[in-house]
């Protein structure tokens, strides 16, 4: 498996790629790879001729009291999982690669990225809209995949490829989750047992909301409050938020109706987990 930290080199490699008429597929990660990431992967495998992983804990979408130091990172296990479901490529830049000294542009989209997670995580999602314009200036990808997991991020990338008229198509992959429902994320591991037994409540009230929406439910107070309770009864859990949006927007609903978001995010301990279910009505 092939690594590439300089951004030179790996504009070098893309040229040669696209001089012989290979299309890219890429996939941004923040390391510490689980099947979540590796089904990002194995889509682009199927849609593309060359599959590039990014992997780049990025500083700038981490709040001053956030988890930068301490996100876990394993570069070795990181490239033999990527070897193993055929990425072609991992391009592994340092911090200094990426924002050297003097650094001064961001990118910032409005209005859907002060919601949901943007509103807890203040700054989060213009250090996410930056080093993803970055990586795509340099990857130049024809696709680029990214997880439901993190739908705001994937409604506010597509947004932003379609006002900065970026000729990249997005395409979202469904979550994956643990056998008993939790979904995948680096971030799991910092569970204690006792948090990640009762992280299950997330995904198993999410599934039963989806299924209230399926028996004809239609109102969202009703239903926020319903999963309120159900998280609400276990011990380690503190609700940040539960909404219930438009899928285009982000906006509040008044009403069920359309392909709507029903998402959370909730701290065990210290540890602030998402999960979301898309519906459509
Ligand atoms: P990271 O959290 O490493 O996630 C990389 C990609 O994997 C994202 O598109 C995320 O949605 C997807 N992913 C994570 N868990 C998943 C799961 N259980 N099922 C399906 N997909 C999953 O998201 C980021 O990194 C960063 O913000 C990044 C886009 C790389 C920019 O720094």
């Amino acid at each position: 498996m092939r690594v590439i930290e300089r951004i030179s080199d790996l504009k070098a490699v893309i040229r040669s790629q696209k001089a012989s008429g290979k299309t890219i597929g890429f996939v941004p990660t923040m390391g510490y790879l689980h099947e979540g990431h590796l089904s990002l992967v194995k889509a682009s495998r199927e849609e593309n001729d060359f599959t590039i992983m990014s992997i780049f804990v990025n500083p700038t979408q981490f709040g001053p009291n956030e988890d930068f130091e301490k996100y876990p990172r394993n570069m070795e296990k990181d490239t033999s999982l990527a070897e193993s479901v055929g990425a072609d490529l991992i391009f592994s830049p340092s911090v200094s690669e990426m924002y050297p000294e003097g650094y001064k542009t961001y990118v910032d989209v409005e209005k859907i990225t002060e919601v949901l997670c943007g509103k807890s995580r203040p700054g989060h999602f213009k250090g996410v809209t930056t080093v993803v314009t970055k990586l795509f200036n340099i990857v130049e990808p024809d696709k680029a995949y990214f997880g439901q997991k993190d739908a705001q991020q994937v409604v506010v990338i597509s947004k932003m490829v379609k006002d900065l008229n970026m000729n990249i198509e997005i395409v979202m992959c469904p979550i994956v989750r643990e056998s008993d429902g939790l979904a995948m994320s680096s971030r799991n591991t910092y569970l204690s047992m006792g948090e990640r037994q009762e992280a299950v409540i997330l995904s198993k009230s999410l599934f039963e909301a989806e299924e209230k929406i399926k028996n004809g439910e239609r109102d969202p107070e009703l239903l926020i409050s319903f999963l309120r309770q159900k998280i609400e009864t276990v011990n380690f859990a503190k609700i940040d938020y539960i909404e219930i949006t438009d899928m285009a927007n982000l906006n509040k609903l008044e009403e069920i109706h359309g392909k709507i978001l029903i998402a959370l995010a909730v701290k065990f301990g210290k540890t602030r987990l998402i999960d979301n279910v898309i519906v459509e009505v």
